[in-house]
């Protein structure tokens, strides 16, 4: 079976599924779709397929198997439900919308279908972090820290709150998500933000800096700070977990180093978890098996809800239960 593909959002990361997609042999991209017509029509011409401004007119008049969805966080619409009610499997980008309410219509359309849906946690798919968590197993943790700070990426609508969301739901969400990978289910939030080091920047409202305290129902706490403000410091990614006999970096889909007192052992990756992510997809849209994937949209809800849990605590300077 060919898989017929279209692209929704032809921007940064859905060049980046393409570059993958391209190389299986069992995938046809047919349809591309960006309110930037140049963008959809670049896309479209490198493999025959028809463009479109929006995704409407590709829904109805397209013969999709399945559909990449790779718009900014505040410009999902109707752009899950209509493949849906189509019977399109679908794979969305992180975080999949600004709105709980609409991400919880989305996932009881994708339910009532019974499509395979997959979202954009690639680290879940890493190496390192399935020997991660086989190490973990049995093993008690009490404390992990987490951090996301760098500097602002440039895609203009990433700075204004109401379309990304703000960083923490933009981007420290692949931590959040991993943190509930590593440790199940978040219990409270509690957050502070701070701003005015990120200053004469168009259109920016989004927090400079945050800290969110997170607690989880098996016990464990962890601290997430997340900046954007960093100029020629040196970001850091990832998280750092403290068990009863080793210390573990995490450091963002690169390494998992284990510091014990006699050894230190490092771990580097060695696959690409974009390929395998995108892989497992198309092969969970083969089978028409949805448990075959590692992030479905159900299960991402969840780390949604923490990071936008987050954002309310923000606003109301209180903790917030998140389930
Ligand atoms: N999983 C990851 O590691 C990862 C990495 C980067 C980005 N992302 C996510 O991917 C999404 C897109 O990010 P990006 O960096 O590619 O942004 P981008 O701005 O480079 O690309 C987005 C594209 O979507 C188009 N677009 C906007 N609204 C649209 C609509 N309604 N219909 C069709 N096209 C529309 C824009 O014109 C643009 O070409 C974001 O949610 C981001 O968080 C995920």
């Amino acid at each position: 079976m060919t898989v017929r593909v279209g692209i929704v959002g032809c921007g940064g990361i859905g060049n980046w599924h393409v570059n993958h997609l391209e190389q299986m042999d069992d995938v046809k991209i047919v349809a591309t779709c960006d309110v930037m017509a140049e963008r959809a029509n670049d896309l479209a011409k490198r493999f025959g397929a028809t463009a479109y401004t929006s995704h409407h007119p590709m829904y109805e008049q397209e013969k999709l198997d399945a559909v990449f969805i790779c718009i900014p966080p505040g410009a999902h619409t109707d752009t899950e439900t209509m493949a849906a009610e189509r019977g399109i499997h679908i794979f969305v980008e992180k975080p999949m919308t600004v709105c709980m309410e609409q991400a919880h219509t989305i996932a009881d359309a994708i339910d009532k279908a019974g499509i395979v849906s997959a979202v954009g946690f690639q680290d879940r798919y890493l190496d390192i972090i399935d020997n991660l968590r086989t190490f973990l197993e049995g093993k008690k943790v009490g404390l992990f820290t987490g951090a996301w700070v760098g500097g602002m990426p440039t895609v203009p609508w990433w700075r204004v709150k109401a379309e990304s969301g703000g960083q923490i739901v933009e981007q420290t969400i692949h931590l959040y998500d991993l943190a509930r990978l590593l440790f199940g289910e978040v219990d409270t939030v509690y957050a502070a933000a701070g701003k005015g080091i990120m200053v004469g920047i168009e259109n920016y409202d989004v927090e400079d800096y945050s800290s969110v305290l997170l607690t989880f129902k098996n016990g464990v706490i962890g601290n997430i700070i997340t900046g954007d403000y960093l100029k020629d410091a040196v970001p850091r990614n990832g998280i750092e977990i403290y068990c009863e006999d080793a210390r573990i970096e995490y450091e963002l889909r690169s390494a998992v180093r284990y510091h014990s007192r006699y050894l230190v052992r490092e771990e580097r990756r060695a696959i690409d978890q974009g390929m395998r992510s995108d892989r497992t997809f198309i092969d969970a849209v083969k089978a028409k098996d949805p448990t075959m994937v590692r992030s479905p949209y159900r299960d991402a809800l969840k780390s949604l809800a923490v990071t936008i849990a987050a954002n309310e605590s923000l606003e109301t300077g209180e903790p917030i239960k998140v389930c």
